[in-house]
């Protein structure tokens, strides 16, 4: 099983896109572990945005993640990573598959609604940015074996 942390950020919070971009998440399947609304500091952002330091967009970056409360989250499934990399699409909208969420609600890469880890370590490493051990929800759903395939 897989954990991976999803931002939605501060263009999906003010243009209400909150309960649609969680919908989806949750029809695929996914498991919501954990989730926090949150105003982001910049020494928050510097440190989830670390890799990207010196690129020209990182300002821009830094700004645009601080500048409205996002909304953080833990995510659980098998193959998480990919799945909500997949239901999210390519950073750069008009790139993004038809029916994804940045194809269906965004136009340009500095304001693609959402964040979703990129691979295994680097989710372990942002859901501990994000996320202290006890914020995290271990629970079983009924319909897990309707949608895991646990047998
Ligand atoms: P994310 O980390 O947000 O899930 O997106 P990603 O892996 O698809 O994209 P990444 O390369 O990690 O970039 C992180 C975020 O930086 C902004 N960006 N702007 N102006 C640009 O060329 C540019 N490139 C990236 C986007 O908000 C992107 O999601
Ligand atoms: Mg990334």
């Amino acid at each position: 099983m897989e954990r991976t942390l999803v931002l939605i950020k501060p263009d999906g919070v003010q243009r209400g896109l909150i309960g649609e971009i969680i919908s989806r998440l949750e029809k695929r399947g996914l498991k919501l572990v954990a989730a926090k609304f949150m105003s982001v500091t910049r020494d928050l952002a510097e440190k989830h945005y670390e890799i990207h330091k010196g690129k020209p967009f990182y300002e821009g970056l830094i700004n645009y993640i601080t500048s409205a409360p996002v909304l953080a989250m833990v995510w659980e499934g098998p193959l998480a990573i990919a799945a909500v990399r997949q239901t999210m699409g390519s950073t750069r909208p008009t790139e993004a598959a038809p029916g994804s969420i940045r194809h269906d609600y965004a136009l340009v890469v500095g304001r693609n609604l959402t964040h979703a880890s990129d691979g295994s370590e680097t989710a372990i490493q942002e859901i501990g940015i994000w996320f202290r051990p006890e914020e995290i929800a271990s629970w079983e759903r009924s319909s897990d074996p309707w949608i895991f395939e646990q047998n």
